[in-house]
C-alpha cells in the first residue's frame, strides 16, 4: 500500500514509521517546514522512545520518506491519513477542525486515482461527513471514500501501542474502502489483534467514550484519594482493592495530581460541548473536568501547607514537568497550573526533567533549570515530586535530605512512602491519599 500520512505530530509521525514498517510505502507531509528539516537529517522532532531506531531503519530500506509537498504524496496514494491537530477551540471548548478542514481541502486538490482518505484525527461526531462534503465540493471529480480510524496510542508507550493495540477501530460505508483498510492493518489483524468495523458516527464515538471513561476513572480515584487523606484510609491498598476486581481492572487506578496531557483536557471538553449542542448534556464528563480543576488547585495547597502556609521566599524542587513520563509533550500538564502558582506565591523554583526541559521552559518562566534532582533539591525548602520519570524512583533519599534547608517532600505520584521519608531523614512527606508524615520540632 502506498500512504500518505498528513501532520508528523506524536500521532502522525509515530503511525508513519509504523506503517512503513508494517511494509508499507509512506510519505509524511507536514506543512512546518523545520520539522521535515529535521526528520530529513534523521532527528526525531519529539521524545518517543525507540522511534529515532524504527524511523531510521524504516529511512535507509527506501519505505519512509518525509516532504512539505502535500500534492506529490498524496497523488498516488491508496489511502490518505489526516493526523492533525485538533485542539480546544478558543472561548467554547469545541474540537477546532480548522486545520482538519484545510487538509482536507489540499488533499482534495491532490487526489488523482481512487483514494481513501482517513481521518486518525480525534474529531467530533460528524466530521467525517463533513470532510467528505468538503473534498466533494474542492474537487468534484475525485473519487474518493472517507473512513474514520481513531488513534488509541499512548505517548511515551506508542510503538508499542501501535504495533500491538488492544484493537482498530475503523469507521466507514464503503466495501472499496473496507478492502483497502484491511490490506493496510492485515500485518496486524494476520497476528489477531483485533479491527472493529462500523460506522463513521460509532467509530468518531469510541475515541471520545473511551478517553472520557478513563479520565472519570482516574478522576474516580483521585476524588477517593482526598477522602482517605481525611479518614486514614491509604488509597494505594485501597486502589489494589478495587482494582484485583475483573469488572474495574488495576489501570488508570493510580491516584495523582490529576490528568493532563494532550488529550484527556481537550476531548472531555469536546465531548461535554458535544452533548451541550445535542441537548444530552455530558453530566459525568462535565462533572469530571470540574473536579480534576480542583484536584490540580488541591496540589497548590498542599505544597503552600507543606511549608507552613507559604512558599514566599522559599526555594522549591520540582521534580517533573511533563504530564507523564517517557514524553517530552507538555501540553495541559498539571505542572502549568502548579508551577506558576508557586512562583506567583513569591518560590524560588528549581526544575529538572528528563525531557521536558526544551518544551517547558518557555511556558514557565520564572523557573531556574538544573540538570538532576540533587542539583535541585540542594538548599531546597521543599522538594515536588509531579513525574514519576524512572529517575526519580530510586532517589538517594537520604543524600537528598541532608542536601536540603528543610527536608520536606510533596510526592504527588506517591513514588515514595512515609516510612520512607522518615528513614532518609525527612522532617515532613505528604503525599495522595496516605496519612501525612511530619516530625515535630521535638522529633
Ligand atoms: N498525542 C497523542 O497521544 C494522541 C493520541 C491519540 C490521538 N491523538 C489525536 O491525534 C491528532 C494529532 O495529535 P498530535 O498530538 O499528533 O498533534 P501534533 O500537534 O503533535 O501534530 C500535528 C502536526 O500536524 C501538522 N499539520 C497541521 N496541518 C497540516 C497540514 N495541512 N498539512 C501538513 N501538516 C499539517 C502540524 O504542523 C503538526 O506537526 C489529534 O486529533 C489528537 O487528538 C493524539
Amino acid at each position: 500500500m502506498r500512504i500518505a500520512m498528513i501532520g508528523t505530530g506524536y500521532v502522525g509521525l509515530v503511525s508513519g514509521v509504523c506503517f512503513s514498517d508494517f511494509g508499507h510505502d509512506v510519505v509524511c507531509v507536514d506543512k512546518d517546514p523545520d520539522k521535515i528539516a529535521m526528520l530529513e537529517r534523521g532527528e526525531v522532532p519529539i521524545y518517543e522512545p525507540g522511534l529515532d531506531d524504527l524511523m531510521a531503519k524504516n529511512v535507509r530500506d527506501g519505505r519512509l520518506s518525509f516532504t512539505g509537498d502535500l500534492k506529490a504524496a498524496v497523488a498516488g496514494a491508496d489511502a490518505v491519513f489526516i493526523a492533525v491537530g485538533t485542539p480546544t477551540r478558543r472561548g467554547d471548548g469545541h474540537a477546532d477542525l480548522t486545520y482538519v478542514y484545510a487538509a482536507a481541502e489540499e488533499i482534495a486538490d491532490a487526489l488523482t486515482g481512487y483514494t481513501v482518505v482517513v481521518t486518525k484525527s480525534t474529531v467530533p461526531l460528524g466530521t467525517n461527513r463533513q470532510v467528505k462534503r468538503v473534498i466533494r465540493k474542492t474537487n468534484p471529480d475525485a473519487e474518493f471514500d472517507v473512513a474514520s480510524n481513531p488513534e488509541f496510542l499512548r505517548e511515551g508507550a506508542a510503538i508499542d501501542d501501535f504495533m500491538r493495540p488492544d484493537r482498530v477501530v475503523v469507521g466507514l460505508h464503503s466495501d472499496r474502502a473496507k478492502d483497502v483498510m484491511d490490506d493496510i492493518y492485515r500485518p496486524l489483524s494476520l497476528r489477531d489483534f483485533p479491527v472493529v468495523y462500523t460506522d463513521l458516527e460509532s467509530a468518531e464515538m469510541i475515541k471520545y467514550a473511551a478517553n472520557a471513561f478513563l479520565a472519570t476513572k482516574i478522576t474516580f480515584i483521585n476524588e477517593i484519594a482526598a477522602l482517605c487523606e481525611r479518614t486514614g484510609a491509604d488509597v494505594k491498598d485501597v486502589a489494589k482493592g478495587m482494582g484485583m476486581d475483573g469488572r474495574i481492572g488495576d489501570k488508570f487506578l493510580h491516584a495523582g495530581p490529576g490528568y493532563g496531557g494532550s488529550c484527556f483536557p481537550k476531548d472531555t471538553s469536546a465531548l461535554a460541548r458535544m452533548g451541550q449542542e445535542h441537548a444530552v448534556p455530558m453530566q459525568i464528563t462535565e462533572t469530571v473536568i470540574k473536579v480534576n480543576d480542583e484536584i490540580k488547585r488541591r496540589m497548590i495547597d498542599k505544597v503552600m501547607d507543606l511549608c507552613d502556609g507559604s512558599v514566599n521566599g522559599k526555594t522549591v524542587a520540582i521534580l517533573g514537568v511533563t504530564f507523564k513520563p517517557n514524553t517530552d509533550d507538555m501540553r495541559d500538564a498539571p505542572a502549568l497550573t502548579i508551577v506558576p502558582a508557586l512562583v506567583g506565591g513569591g518560590a524560588k523554583v528549581r526544575a529538572v526533567d528528563p525531557q521536558g526541559h526544551r518544551e517547558a521552559e518557555h511556558l514557565l518562566p520564572g523557573v531556574h533549570w538544573v540538570e538532576d534532582a540533587y542539583k535541585a533539591a540542594h538548599n531546597a525548602d521543599v522538594v515536588v515530586i509531579l513525574t514519576e520519570w524512572n529517575e526519580f524512583r530510586a532517589l538517594d533519599l537520604k543524600r537528598m535530605a541532608r542536601k536540603m534547608n528543610t527536608a520536606r517532600m510533596a510526592d504527588l505520584r506517591n513514588v515514595y512512602s512515609p516510612k520512607d521519608a522518615k528513614r532518609a531523614g525527612f522532617q515532613a512527606y505528604v503525599s495522595i491519599g496516605r496519612k501525612d508524615m511530619r516530625i515535630d520540632k521535638d522529633g
